[in-house]
């Protein structure tokens, strides 16, 4: 990739620096993180975004709090690594990656209780590149699995962005993209240009047009007549949170793209790591949707677009039932019909 979305650099003493998504398409600028709050604004502010990437950025910002309390004995150190993941852990309700990560990093350092804070402040950061590297195969498997979905020619639409920008590197539903363009077939991507924040026209359209991946923007509301026209053969978008009976949380609009191709006879897939599901929840009822500020909705284009004092609701993810879902693809395969037993038996 001509980019990369994050990474830490140097020893323990170094930062976590990622690509200031808020920035892009105009301008590639990259952001150093030397705190955990450095790293908690970077995820509210959306300069980092994307289930995976949320994840790794937590769980590097939490060797950034860790660090602050290396000096002292290990109860000391272990109660700052709580403090940190508790603070990093509200940065965003809806991603289960966050949460994920932070455990990993957490359970990790209580199990090293025996150690001093220097030595499990190492084993941390090995934890956190580890956490990155296993993302970046994980994409990659992704891709693998799910190239086969898509057939020469096919129109494909995808919505927010899922792709290297949102991971470790490759994405999940661009993933599935690169890897069959990678095989040969020829696709036309659309991508939704996925108000209010427009990650589909900032960060989707430009990762494949730097990838040389043939793309058209859209605005979200042409996606039904898309459909209409027989342009659209193929949805794929990436999740936040999956339930266990498949209830997937992806950036809103989802859930209106998913009815719009049930309604169109269009397979309709997502596809995320393992890291996003979480087992925990029965169905998507229970998934904390994140609602962000009204200047999100009212202003646009670097204005104000609506009148002042307008009552705004704004939701940042809806939940897509599994029956609208063709397949998930994960790291592991291809859950076909995803429901209750079909997820268990995926990860059995
Ligand atoms: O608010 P964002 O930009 O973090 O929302 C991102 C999405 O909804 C993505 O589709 C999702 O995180 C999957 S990323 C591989």
């Amino acid at each position: 990739m001509a980019f990369t979305t994050i990474e830490w650099v140097g020893g323990l003493d170094g930062c976590a620096r990622m690509i200031d998504q808020t920035r892009l398409p105009g301008e590639e600028v990259y952001i150093e993180c030397r705190t955990a709050e450095e790293v908690f604004d970077a995820i509210r502010r959306l300069q980092v975004r994307g289930a995976p990437a949320i994840g790794i950025a937590a769980a590097m910002g939490l060797i950034l709090g860790a660090r602050e309390a290396a000096g002292g004995g290990t109860p000391a150190f272990l109660a700052r690594v709580r403090e940190v993941a508790a603070r990093l852990n509200a940065a965003r309700p809806t991603a289960v990656n966050l949460g994920w990560a932070l455990r990993r990093m957490t359970t990790l350092a209580e199990s090293l209780r025996d150690r001093s804070a220097t030595e499990a402040l190492a084993r941390l950061l090995t934890e956190a590149r580890a956490i990155r590297d296993e993302d970046a195969r994980m994409c990659r498997e992704i891709g693998r699995h799910g190239a086969a979905l898509l057939r020469d020619g096919d129109g494909v639409l995808t919505h927010c962005n899922a792709g290297a920008l949102a991971a470790a590197e490759y994405g999940t539903a661009l993933a599935v993209i690169r890897a069959a363009a990678e095989r040969g077939t020829r696709l036309k991507v659309y991508a939704d240009e996925t108000r209010p924040l427009l990650q589909g026209a900032r960060l989707t359209a430009w990762e494949l047009m730097q990838s040389g991946i043939d793309v058209t923007l859209i605005c979200d509301n042409m996606a039904g007549w898309l459909m209409r026209l027989g342009r659209v053969q193929r949805v794929v978008v990436g999740a936040d949170r999956i339930a266990a009976n498949g209830d997937t949380a992806n950036k809103i609009g989802t859930y209106s793209v998913a009815l719009l191709a049930r309604e169109h006879g269009i397979p309709f897939y997502v596809a995320a790591p393992s890291s996003t599901f979480d087992l925990s929840l029965s169905d998507g009822q229970g998934i904390p949707i994140e609602e962000r500020q009204p200047d999100e909705v009212t202003c646009a284009f670097g204005r104000r677009t609506a009148p002042e004092g307008v009552k705004v609701f704004n939701p940042a993810f809806d939940v897509t039932p599994a029956r609208l879902i063709a397949a998930i693809v994960t790291e592991r395969g291809v859950i076909e019909r995803p429901d209750a037993a079909a997820i268990r038996a995926h990860f059995a």
